[in-house]
């Protein structure tokens, strides 16, 4: 098995639920880049868009990504945005496998619109609005996601076929 796993795919996909089980199944830590950023900067992640803006953001994403290729045996579950910035899906894949949580916009709108996680990108948006939203910034972020090692259908997720593949690799 590789010592790093980074999941991957649009906010909402599903990434904390399926790292932290499949963490817990393959006895690796997990690791929320999210939430490491927050304790590390010690503000939300709305207060960094809004204090310093999404590049500043990106810049800590890209920071703690390099330190996270340090660390073994560790599931990650990352950003949405994070393998569509500066190299960043080319630093995972270097450094572990990628596992792109694949999930069509329609999908991802239902599930963003009942999430209770507050997302700078999308808050104050009506329904029709998170839908053209989604499709748009999807289709140009699809590029990334497609260059993960393994794709999951984000409807039919399974753990014991995900380490399957993973012992594969
Ligand atoms: C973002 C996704 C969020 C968070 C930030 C920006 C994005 O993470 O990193 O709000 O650019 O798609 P989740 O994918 O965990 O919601």
């Amino acid at each position: 098995m590789q010592p790093r796993i980074f999941l991957i795919g649009f906010m909402g996909s599903g990434k904390s639920t399926l790292g932290s089980g499949l963490a817990r199944k393959i006895g690796y830590e997990y690791v929320d880049m999210d939430h490491l950023i927050e304790e590390t900067a010690g503000m939300t992640i709305p207060g960094i868009f809004s204090e310093h803006g999404e590049d500043v953001f990106r810049k800590w994403e890209h920071d703690i990504l390099l330190e996270l290729c340090e660390l073994e045996r560790v599931v990650v579950s990352t950003g949405g945005g994070a393998p569509c910035h500066g190299e960043m899906i080319s630093i995972m894949n270097e450094h572990g496998i990628t596992v792109y949580i694949k999930l069509a916009p329609e999908a991802l709108k239902e599930r963003l619109l009942h999430s209770k996680t507050e997302r700078p990108l999308i808050q104050g948006k009506s329904e029709p609005e998170l839908m053209e939203f989604i499709t748009s910034l999807l289709g140009q972020r699809e590029v990334f996601y497609n260059q993960a090692r393994i794709t999951l259908d984000g409807l039919h997720l399974n753990l014991d076929s995900l380490v399957g593949l993973l012992r594969e690799v």
